[in-house]
């Protein structure tokens, strides 16, 4: 995840057991090598570790930024948003594994045919950017199936799928395992986190909104704050899950916006950066389930444990057949 991934947060995953990505974003080459050896270093040696790997936003992937990827050596690239093809053959044959987050059924099957190593399954729950209209429950399973028929047909072993969007505690987690997933990605649930690097005041606002009620949904999508920002580009079809607030309130419904309402709305976001009811805190649909600020480390390692007992649970109540199976018209 970009401006939260830094190497704290990717060594403590790491360090848990899992394989923590570094947000590349933007980030110069120079940046990409310093953070990853950074990361390497602070995640140990010890044998239960997760390994370290490098995130990389298709769109944004310039030569330099490849190359040092590259010359970096990470166990795995997450590659996401625009063309994958350019990317996954080269990495590949540098010994790289390649993880593609994808939005649609045709992404997966074009990223299979090229070689992903995974396929990461980005439900409309999620945070940040993505494009999905389906949400994970329904998506998982769905691409879990696709995956398997691509495999079969391309005479090609199984292709691990990982379940992304709105997954923030264990018993959702045990539901993506039930749904087919090999695995979780973590977003949201992660940004709120001590080794973050979003800003504290961002934290603490995913976590209020958490505890809120509310008459209408705390999160939307929206182009809204893409428009105003001149630095980056967004392919078209992407949007971005961030917390409402009164800023989203006033101009969400007047995207795209037009030249004089743009530069008023722009004006407005460079003026109040700091303004919670006017900047944007990108957060997944499951911010309710975020209750507290915590270490990474310890944050995985209960939600492995606690995903674990639910799932030996509910095994364990079919078993006695005392698991009531309520289905409802
Ligand atoms: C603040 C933030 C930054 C993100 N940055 C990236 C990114 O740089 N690249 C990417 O592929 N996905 C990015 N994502 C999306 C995540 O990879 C993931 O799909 C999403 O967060 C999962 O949904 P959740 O937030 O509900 O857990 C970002 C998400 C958030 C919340």
């Amino acid at each position: 995840m970009a401006g939260v991934a830094g190497s704290e947060l990717a060594a403590a995953v790491a360090r848990a057991g899992g394989l923590g990505f570094l947000g590349s974003g933007t980030m110069s080459a120079e940046k990409i090598q310093s953070e990853y050896r950074a990361a390497v270093e602070a995640a140990g040696s010890h044998k239960s570790n997760g390994v370290i790997g490098i995130g990389l936003l298709n769109f944004c992937i310039t030569d330099e930024m490849m190359a040092a990827t590259v010359a970096c050596k990470p166990h795995s690239v997450w590659l996401a948003v625009g063309d994958f093809k350019p990317f996954i053959k080269p990495l590949r044959q540098a010994g790289i594994k390649v993880m593609c987050q994808v939005t649609t059924m045709q992404q997966i099957t074009d990223v299979v045919a090229e070689g992903a190593d995974a396929i990461v399954v980005q439900g409309n729950e999620s945070g940040g950017h993505g494009a999905s209209p389906a949400s994970t429950l329904s998506f998982v399973p769905e691409a879990v199936d696709h995956v398997q028929q691509l495999c079969k047909s391309l005479n090609r072993p199984g292709v691990p799928v990982i379940a992304a969007g709105g997954i923030s505690d264990a018993r959702q987690v045990a539901a993506c395992f039930v749904l087919g997933a090999s695995g979780v990605a973590l977003g949201t649930r992660l940004v709120a986190t001590t080794e973050s690097l979003y800003k504290d005041s961002k934290k603490q606002h995913i976590v209020q909104t958490g505890s809120q009620a509310s008459e209408r949904p705390t999160t939307l999508r929206t182009t809204l704050y893409d428009e105003l920002n001149e630095d980056v580009r967004w392919p078209s079809g992407v949007t971005a899950r961030a917390i409402r607030n009164d800023f989203t309130d006033q101009w969400d419904g007047q995207t795209p916006l037009q030249s004089e309402l743009l530069d008023r709305a722009k004006e407005r976001v460079k003026r109040d950066a700091a303004d919670l009811t006017v900047t944007s805190t990108w957060a997944g649909s499951s911010v309710g389930l975020i209750r507290s600020v915590e270490p990474a480390q310890s944050l995985i390692t209960h939600l492995v444990k606690d995903a674990a007992a639910i799932l030996k649970a509910s095994g364990q109540a079919l078993e006695d057949d005392s698991l009531d199976l309520g289905i409802c018209t």
